[in-house]
């Protein structure tokens, strides 16, 4: 159980860099970004193509490490850990949303989920029960047993947000979770994660796009040239 502390901001980023690369080919892909995320809160992060966003996912989410700067996730600053304390760090606070959803293609809808909650030491039966939870409060009721290529589309980014779910990380970062949906899908998905913030405080964040969707944020953030501003309050 991680212990979150009142007043303490879920995400707190403060002159964070990001740099690929070095010599002639360095290419720096964030640059003095400050941001902070209340926990429970909705958010948006939308920029052009290039301008740092999965970057800035991915160092939220502990997959990179910045360049300079720092990275608190309730109060603890991930930013100073080594690398091999990484996938700790994830397993503690991150579920994470990918676009492509990258299920496993032969196991079922529920094999997805349980098998993350197994990597977290959960014994198969309470796995499968948890699994099959947090199906139905997705709205899956029925297709646990179904392989991803049996699910359309919006039901598959179901079962990756039940994955991300799993094990109950308050951080859920989702990067362009409706590229691949419909209008209709990929707002019922985006109502979901946003359901999940207002009713279990999870804090979410978005990597978006998707104008049909920016009306159900409670805040979107601008990046451009690896900057941020903010957009709306
Ligand atoms: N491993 C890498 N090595 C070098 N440059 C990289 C690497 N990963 C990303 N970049 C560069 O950093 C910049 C930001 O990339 P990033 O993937 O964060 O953009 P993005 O905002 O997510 O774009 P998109 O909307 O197309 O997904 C891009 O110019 C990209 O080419
Ligand atoms: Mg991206």
């Amino acid at each position: 159980m991680i212990p979150i502390l009142r007043n303490q901001a879920a995400v707190e980023v403060k002159q964070l860099s990001k740099v690929y690369g070095s010599g002639a080919t360095a290419f720096t892909a964030l640059r003095d970004v400050d941001m902070r995320v209340e926990p429970g809160e909705f958010i948006m992060l939308e920029g052009p193509s290039g301008s740092g966003k999965t970057t800035l996912l991915s160092i939220l989410g502990c997959v990179l490490s910045p360049t300079a700067g720092e990275v608190r996730l309730f109060g603890e600053n991930v930013s100073a850990s080594k690398d091999s304390q990484l996938p700790q760090l994830r397993l503690s606070y991150i579920g994470f949303v990918f676009q492509g959803h990258n299920l496993v293609a032969s196991l079922s809808a529920r094999e997805n989920v349980m098998l993350v909650l197994q990597l977290r030491g959960w014994s198969v039966r309470a796995a499968r029960q948890e699994a099959e939870y947090l199906l139905d409060q997705v709205g899956l009721p029925g297709k646990a047993d179904s392989k991803p290529r049996d699910l359309s589309g919006g039901q598959r980014q179901r079962v990756a947000i039940a994955r991300a779910l799993a094990g109950g990380p308050p951080l859920i970062l989702a990067d362009e979770p409706t590229a691949a949906l419909d209008a209709e899908n990929g707002l019922k998905v985006t109502e979901i994660l946003r359901q999940l913030a207002r009713e279990q405080g999870r804090t979410v964040v978005v990597v978006t796009h998707d104008n049909r969707i920016f009306h159900l944020a409670d805040r979107i953030l601008h990046i451009e040239d690896g900057r941020m501003r903010e957009a709306k309050p």
